[in-house]
């Protein structure tokens, strides 16, 4: 699908599936004010996420890549009251404005954001995730992939965006760079989850890809 194609379907996806609330247009509007809106997921990705929570019904999802927040609404507003969302950003900016926007929402008591690495501090978390949702540095998707099949538990869910790697998977050039080490990265991640016995696991042909794979045992 080209970039056209794929912005004509996501908008009439989002016309009729993926209204934003004043929660979500709060972060929007200060992703484009600060000339960040796109490094988001979209508003249909965002309600899918959203969907799939819905589905699995997690109590705990560990989100690897806040940003501002506007996923980790998303999802959060899914959640059971008794249910939370870990999110791990490094940038202290991002991370000052995903608290604001938390705090904002109508689900400010579901959400933690969390300040770091997410390298070093996911294996500090001592968690059993049901979802974990990674959309952060492209060479370390391998580690966060690492990492998510070991501790989310049995039926529990892993999903990845940007997952062809902006066209990099599929041998695309659509004028975005990457590094030998995020290909490398993107390959093991798909890779590994495309082969692995123990999960089932398929990708969804969004423009940026986003894989699924489920913990079968
Ligand atoms: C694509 S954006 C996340 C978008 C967000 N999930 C959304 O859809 O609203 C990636 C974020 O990951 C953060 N990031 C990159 N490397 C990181 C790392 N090693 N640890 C934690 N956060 C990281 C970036 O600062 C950026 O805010």
């Amino acid at each position: 699908m080209s970039r056209e194609e794929s912005t004509k379907t996501e908008d009439y996806i989002i016309e009729h599936f993926a209204k934003e609330d004043a929660d979500l247009v709060r972060v929007r509007e200060r992703l484009l004010a600060d000339n960040k809106f796109g490094v988001n997921v979209s508003a249909a990705e965002g309600k899918f996420l959203q969907f799939l929570v819905g589905v699995v019904s997690p109590k705990l999802v560990v989100e690897v890549g806040t940003l501002y927040g506007y996923s980790t609404l998303w999802m959060a507003k899914a959640l059971s009251n008794e249910s939370r969302i870990i999110s791990i950003e490094h940038n202290k900016e991002h991370y000052e404005r995903a608290r604001e926007h938390a705090a904002a929402s109508n689900v400010a008591h579901k959400i933690d954001i969390r300040h770091g690495d997410a390298r070093a501090l996911l294996p500090t978390l001592g968690v059993t995730p049901d979802m974990v949702f990674i959309d952060a540095d492209k060479p370390g998707y391998r580690h966060y992939l690492d990492w998510a099949m070991q501790t989310v538990r049995i039926g529990g869910v892993i999903i990845g965006d940007n997952t062809f790697l902006f066209g990099h998977m599929l041998g695309e050039d659509r004028g975005q760079k990457t590094s030998p080490a995020a290909i490398e990265s993107m390959r093991y991640f798909n890779m590994t989850l495309a082969m692995a016995p123990n999960f089932r696991a398929i990708m969804l042909p969004t423009y940026e890809g986003m894989t699924l794979a489920q913990r079968l045992s």
